[in-house]
């Protein structure tokens, strides 16, 4: 009668609004790629979308937060890298990213670019480069805490490097944009779905793009190769994930609703704008959402156990 019970439940999902934690503050990169999404997705499902932001401890007191909600489809978490980053980075997370969630689905993968306040002297990665180790922990750079995107970026910059700089932590990084806008904060790795616009009209000051190929959106911007760290690479994945024990129907309905949304004619134009694309139809499932948090989490632990940086 149970299992009855629970599949007329499945069926007739979703009979109210569905809320989408972002881990991040709003008006950041999480919270954009999820506000696409949403909207596309709810006219899909026939119902709203409300995205909820909450930021703090880079990232994780907002999975946490969707890690004990009620597993019955009205609570999700949309969620990054830090998902697979975090298992690592702290030995005390009040969560699993592999027991506590059920998967959706990929949704996008995002390039970072390095950016600085636009009144900085250095034109190029390579004068950045060369200014970090001068002066060291004079350099603030700004962040959205450990586990984020922004965090770990900046973690293999300075590792690359071989310099300390000073990290200031936000709730997000579109916050920490604002600040970097206003000069009171000096370098930043970030998203580009949180810098295009300001690297277009010139309010902050891009040096490289994180990935092995320049980009579309940017095409004046050099790689992080170009500018000369050869070694240098990380790209952001975003995943849609529900507390574990949703019904398995109530899953498979969400990720059909995000496969929808991912191949929406503006969405995929927004994305493409940004610099990033949706995520195929293959890949936002949730046997490939479930296959990249667990190789991820296998390929960053050696990484950031030989940085020997954790946050608990
Ligand atoms: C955000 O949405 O604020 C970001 O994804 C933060 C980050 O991970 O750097």
């Amino acid at each position: 009668a149970a299992l009855a019970g629970t599949t007329a439940f499945a069926q007739s999902y979703p009979t109210q609004p569905i809320t989408i934690v972002v881990p991040f503050a709003a008006g950041g990169p999480t919270d954009t790629v999820t506000r696409l999404v949403a909207r596309a997705m709810s006219e899909d499902l026939g119902q709203n979308i409300v995205v909820e932001n909450v930021g703090g401890a880079g990232g994780t007191l907002g999975a946490a937060r969707v890690a004990q909600a009620e597993a019955n489809g009205y609570t999700l978490l949309l969620h990054h890298i830090g998902m697979a980053t975090a298992e690592t980075l702290y030995r005390e997370l009040p969560y699993s990213a592999t027991e506590d969630f059920e998967y959706v689905g990929l949704v996008t993968e995002v390039p970072m670019v390095f950016v600085g306040r636009s009144d900085l002297e250095q034109n190029s990665l390579e004068e950045v480069i060369e200014w970090a180790k001068t002066e060291g922990e004079a350099v603030l750079y700004a962040n959205a805490g450990i586990g984020a995107a922004s965090h770990l970026c900046g973690l293999l910059f300075m590792n690359a490097i071989d310099t300390q700089l000073t990290p200031i932590p936000y709730q997000g990084t579109g916050p920490a944009v604002t600040d970097l806008m206003g000069g009171q904060v000096d370098l930043m790795c970030d998203q580009t779905t949180n810098t295009t616009t300001q690297i277009r009209d010139g309010s902050i000051k891009a040096f490289a793009v994180t990935v092995p190929e320049r980009l579309d959106s940017l095409p004046d911007l050099p790689t992080t190769a170009e500018g000369g760290l050869p070694e240098f690479g990380v790209s952001i994945w975003h995943g849609l994930y529900a507390p574990s024990g949703t019904d398995e129907a109530i899953v498979a309905r969400l990720s059909e609703a995000l496969q929808v949304a991912l191949a929406d004619p503006t969405v995929i134009e927004r994305f493409a704008d940004l610099g990033t694309s949706p995520s195929s139809a293959e890949d936002a499932t949730s046997e490939a959402l479930e296959a990249k948090v667990r190789s991820e989490i296998d390929l960053w632990r050696p990484i950031i156990e030989a940085a020997g940086v954790y946050a608990n």
